[in-house]
């Protein structure tokens, strides 16, 4: 049995997925809120020494094997190396780090502790991204040279948090650049060759047009070059008036493409097939290759999970990848490069638009290899 800890309100949304395992429990809460950790002991039904308003007092005395990191961007990586130092596996909320620093020291600590860190980028695990994903690694768009992803979520009313001035404040609206990037990018990277990562990025943004006085541009767009040449873009805009559009993705490759929808209506692809070879110039509705979504998904389980039942698969990879002692997908290389992106693509936006190199985080590179370049 896996007994894990919550830090953080927002990791009430991953109750649901746990109390439907048999080998994974929640066993300690905590938020520096008492009523919000009040409100999910009853919840949980734990007794008052497995609930907590200080994590260091967590990680001390609960029965837990690892904790579920939901809490302010700006605290992850301080709380997932204390859990690691002291030997549990963590899940840790997007993103990975607020700064290029802080994710060297993060996957210092994972490689040291050999537990499991794993990304919560619960936006890879919607149905529709699963069954592209699914056709992608088949083959079925043949090679991959273009992706797009956007994140238009106007935060503007999410600034301040119970009347006071709130983390987004400062870590999606108060600083420049692409700051909350990985709910475009994870979903079509996982569509990539496990081999493909990010080189170089470069991010143009907007400026300010809007009344709030906020640091962040209104619109911020990256474009992102990969190892084998072919392209990201993406636009994460926090500050807009308009309505929330938090998944539209594209896939190019040379054999077909897929589009999610901008406003409503269908996800569509357009794929030559052995009995259709000019299939790439017709839409047809993903719901037609809906036997790609992977089993686990179909028989329903996590139906009624947050974010279209991903909540619920990305605590199954969490557990199952404990339980093998294996590297999950999400793991802390890939955190650390889709939340570099946001980190030098602050670096980018303030020397107008400049190409930044990416470092290569994969294991056993060369010190040369891992260093941030100006
Ligand atoms: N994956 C997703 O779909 C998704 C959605 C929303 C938010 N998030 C991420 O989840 C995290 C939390 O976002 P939110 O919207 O819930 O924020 P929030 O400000 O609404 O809630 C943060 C909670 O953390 C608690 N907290 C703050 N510092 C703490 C500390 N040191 N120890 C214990 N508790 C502490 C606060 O009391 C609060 O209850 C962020 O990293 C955000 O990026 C992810």
């Amino acid at each position: 049995m896996i007994k894990v800890g919550l830090v953080g309100a927002r990791a009430e949304s991953f109750v649901s997925a746990f109390s439907a395992r048999d080998d994974a429990k929640i066993t300690a809460v905590c938020d520096l809120d008492e009523e919000i950790v009040g409100n999910l002991g009853d919840r949980l039904s734990l007794p008052k020494e497995a609930r907590f308003r200080i994590y260091e007092d967590m990680l001390d005395r609960a029965d837990i094997d690892a904790v579920l990191i939901a809490t302010p961007m700006q605290c992850h990586v301080p709380q997932a190396i204390k859990a690691l130092q002291t030997g549990r596996h963590v899940m840790s909320e997007v993103t990975a780090a607020v700064t290029m620093d802080e994710l060297w020291w993060l996957i210092e600590a994972v490689e040291k502790s050999g537990k499991i860190y794993m990304y919560s980028e619960n936006y890879c695990y919607t149905p529709e991204m699963q069954i592209v994903k699914e056709m992608a690694r088949a083959g079925m768009f043949g090679k991959i040279y273009y992706a797009e992803g956007e994140y238009t979520h106007d935060c503007t009313d999410l600034r301040n948090w119970h009347g006071q001035v709130g983390w987004r404040s400062y870590w999606q609206m108060g600083t420049r650049g692409a700051f909350y990037p990985t709910h475009s990018l994870g979903p079509v990277m996982q569509c990539l060759d496990d081999d493909e990562r990010i080189t170089e990025i470069a991010c143009f943004s907007s400026g300010n047009h809007n009344p709030y006085g906020l640091r962040n541009d209104d619109v911020n767009q990256v474009m992102c070059r990969l190892k084998s040449g072919g392209l990201v873009k993406i636009r994460v805009d926090t500050i807009s008036p308009r309505p929330h559009a938090l998944t539209y993705y594209q896939i190019q490759g040379t054999k077909g493409c897929f589009e999610a929808p901008r406003t409503g209506g269908d996800h569509v692809v357009a794929v030559d097939t052995e009995e259709n070879p000019e299939g790439h110039t017709t839409w047809r509705s993903l719901n037609d290759f809906s036997y790609m979504l992977p089993e686990r998904f179909k028989s329903g389980a996590g139906k009624g999970a947050g974010h279209g039942g991903g909540d619920y698969y990305i605590v199954e990879d969490f557990v199952t990848a404990i339980k093998n002692n294996e590297m999950p997908y999400l793991n802390v290389y890939r955190a650390a490069e889709w939340t570099a992106v946001a980190l030098l693509s602050q670096l980018s936006v303030t020397n107008n638009g400049r190409t930044m190199e990416m470092p290569n985080f994969r294991p056993g590179m060369s010190w040369e290899e891992k260093r941030i370049k100006l």
